[in-house]
């Protein structure tokens, strides 16, 4: 059943309290905390288990509250704003001074987003404040696309679930930085660099994961690390042609694979749709449900999606589950 009046009041209360209150959003659940309040968040960090190193998003119900958590709010994130919000935008620009130390791990930059599903800007805006939101997960883990994948992961006195239905998006907002000299890729997302630069009308950075693991010292965006958004079970990118040496070599094998490569589909096998909205809408549920099915002990062969649309959108979207996928599968 989806959350209504009474649970959006019921979540108001527990963020007054300095609680924490799961949403839905179009991309993944987030963990939702009161953003003015360092000990609210304290207790995202816990429940979570993340690391003290990981700055949060903060999620405002428009562009007039994000101004508000940023210290210049710049006609370029503007321009994103109305171009992408409500939306899987995330930018990054210099923290406004009274944004909690630990919402940015004591940088001097927050992400702010706007996200799209209407429950949770009405919990934002009875609330009358940001709040921060990180994935509804446990710290390294998938991210939660239901409010079951939320309430599997945490004690329901501690996280009090809004209920929104399954997430239409399905994998984690685009990170863009406007806080340096030119715009930059910190995640990669269902919105596309391509399209970002054309609101901008400059061209767009990215930064790759290999080169955040060699400048450690310098890390951009610690999200940005392999080995996040891994089920438990050892996970493996396998092309077609692999599959059936691992068929035949595996015990308890999980497969994902996709409708197109359904004539190798065998009975238990996990089918994603061709497209990369499907994909990505399904993928993590898919994650989970091989998790489950292969019980931690066995492996999950996940064969190489090839999409359908060969338009640029597409391809920044197919480039985007890319690294989700990479990540699922680090060794
Ligand atoms: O779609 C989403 O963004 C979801 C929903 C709930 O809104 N939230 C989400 O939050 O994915 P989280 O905490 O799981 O991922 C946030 C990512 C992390 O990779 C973090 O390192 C990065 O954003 N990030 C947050 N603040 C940052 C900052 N100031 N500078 C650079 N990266 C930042
Ligand atoms: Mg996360």
């Amino acid at each position: 059943m989806h959350s209504g009046p009474e649970e959006i009041a019921e979540g108001v209360r527990r963020l007054h309290a300095g609680r924490l209150v799961a949403f839905p959003t179009e991309t993944v659940y987030g963990l939702g905390a009161d953003a003015r309040s360092e000990s609210a968040v304290a207790g995202v960090f816990r429940a979570k288990g993340r690391p003290a190193g990981n700055p949060l998003i903060v999620h405002v119900s428009d562009a007039a509250m994000a101004e508000t958590v940023v210290a210049g709010w710049t006609p370029e994130a503007d321009a994103l704003a109305r171009a992408f919000w409500p939306g899987p935008l995330t930018i990054v620009l210099p923290r406004a001074p009274w944004v909690p130390n630990n919402v940015t791990a004591r940088g001097d930059t927050v992400g702010v987003r706007c996200p799209d599903h209407s429950l949770t800007l009405a919990l934002i805006n009875a609330f009358g404040a940001p709040l921060v939101g990180p994935s509804a997960n446990r710290s390294g883990r998938v991210s939660p696309t239901t409010a079951d994948h939320v309430r599997e992961g945490f004690d329901p006195d501690l996280v009090f679930v809004v209920d929104g239905g399954p997430c239409t998006g399905g994998i984690e907002s685009t990170v863009v930085d406007l806080s340096e000299g030119q715009p930059r890729i910190l995640r990669p997302g269902l919105i596309t660099g391509e399209q970002i630069g054309h609101v901008l009308g400059r061209e767009v950075g990215r930064a790759g994961a290999s080169q955040e693991r060699s400048e450690k010292g310098v890390l951009r965006s610690p999200g940005l690390l392999e080995q996040h958004y891994a089920p438990v079970t050892k996970a493996v990118l396998v092309s077609r042609d692999e599959l059936p040496a691992f068929r035949a070599k595996s015990a308890r094998l999980v497969v994902i694979t996709q409708a197109v490569q359904g004539l190798m589909a065998s009975e238990g096998d996990i089918v994603l749709p061709r497209d990369v909205h499907g994909y990505a809408a399904g993928l993590y549920a898919a994650l989970r449900e091989a998790d489950a099915k292969a019980g931690g002990q066995g492996l999950i062969a996940i064969v190489r999606p090839e999409f359908a649309g060969a338009d640029s959108n597409s391809r920044g979207i197919a480039e985007a589950i890319m690294d989700r996928l990479g990540r699922a599968t680090a060794p």
